[in-house]
């Protein structure tokens, strides 16, 4: 007889279930079965044809039977809503990790994180009773797809340009995101707000940085602070790929791949996540990626550049790695205006004062 059971999600699942129920991983409506999964896995398609590139899955140890019904609290008790279990099945992790990560390296974040989860997967759709909570700086920026979409209509926008990051905006993300807007109405800056890599700047500090760049250096009218629930996994390429069919869904037409789209240390190539996207329609993608080359200061130029439109030598671009600037900011010590906005340098040294 089908029973019912309880399960406290973990961080990563309740930003799974959140994206689920609001609509910003569409087309799903469940964590993935075996079959989904491993097309997603194989192919970057769910079984119905549509791309999915990276496979949404419950892994759990609870006991339950295929017709039990779960109930889901968030990390922190919030009851959520439930799931009909359709199907329970051991997926393998390896296989998932070299075709997903292309790597099995447990010093991988995204690898570590399925490793950790375990193999066991329970699959069924969700019904959703409530989203979960996020931390006060975050909420004034939480909307969903289908009020960001109207966000856009009445602002009049209709080519609007996403931008994921998990970083402060520093002047070579302002100027991929400015120089997309040049061919855009307007400007969805979209930040992940979901789990992070530990030693990634939280998402309280990021949210002071883009408040105060959208308040001094970006007009009012063309760009608007949303937030992206999810957590990032670290996959590089076929991350890319999620990330723009995250950002369709919340109505842009167009999304930024620039260097290394989250990527993490050497596991991709400069420009594996846009070259992923040569094997893909953009009709059927539904969004079109804007690709931009490593962007830099230039002191000869005077301003921002790339080796696509700067033709002098590298001893007059200003590169700083992001374990320097860490050490900058350790020590209080603000980075170059080349670098950072001096606004956004200093939130930056007052956390790091905070923290240590
Ligand atoms: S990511 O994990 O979200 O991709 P990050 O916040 O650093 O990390 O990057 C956000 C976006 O800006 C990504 O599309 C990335 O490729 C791009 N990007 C970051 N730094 C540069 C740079 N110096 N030149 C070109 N693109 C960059």
């Amino acid at each position: 007889m089908a029973e019912t059971r309880k399960l406290t999600l973990s961080p990563r699942q309740t930003a799974d279930f959140e994206m689920i129920a609001n609509g910003g991983f569409a087309p799903l409506t469940g964590f993935l079965g075996e079959a989904d999964w491993r097309s997603s896995c194989e192919d970057m398609k769910l079984t119905s044809g549509d791309i999915w590139p990276i496979p949404v899955t419950l892994a759990t140890d609870l006991e339950c039977e295929v017709g039990d019904t779960i109930e889901l609290s968030a990390s922190d008790d919030k009851p959520l809503g439930r799931m009909t279990v359709t199907e329970i099945f051991e997926r393998d992790i390896d296989f998932e990790a070299e075709n997903v990560y292309r790597t099995t390296d447990d010093e991988h974040p995204g690898v570590a994180a399925i490793r950790e989860e375990g193999t066991r997967c329970v699959a069924g759709p969700i019904e959703a009773d409530a989203l979960p909570n996020h931390i006060d700086p975050v909420t004034p920026h939480l909307l969903s797809p289908e009020e960001t979409k109207k966000a856009f209509a009445d602002r009049g926008w209709k080519r609007v340009v996403a931008f994921q990051t998990r970083n402060p905006i520093h002047r070579a993300h302002e100027y991929l995101t400015k120089a997309a807007l040049e061919i855009c109405d307007g400007l969805l800056i979209h930040p992940i707000v979901g789990e992070t890599k530990s030693d990634d700047i939280p998402a309280d500090v990021r949210i002071a940085c883009y408040e105060v760049l959208m308040k001094d250096y970006y007009p009012e009218d063309r760009v608007l602070l949303g937030v992206n629930p999810s957590a990032m996994r670290y996959a590089g390429p076929r991350e890319a790929v999620l990330h723009a069919i995250v950002r369709r869904n919340y109505g842009c037409t167009h999304f930024i791949v620039g260097r290394d789209h989250a990527g993490v240390g050497d596991y991709y190539g400069t420009y594996d996540a846009q070259l992923i996207f040569e094997d893909i329609d953009p009709q059927e993608l539904g969004i079109t990626p804007l690709f931009f080359e490593h962007s830099f200061w230039c002191k000869k130029c005077e301003g921002m550049a790339s080796g696509k439109t700067c033709p002098h030598d590298s001893s007059d671009h200003v590169f700083l790695s992001g374990t320097k600037v860490r050490e900058m900011l350790g020590e209080g010590e603000m980075p170059p205006p080349e670098f950072s906005r001096p606004e956004v340098a200093q939130i930056l040294i007052d956390s790091y004062r905070n923290a240590g």
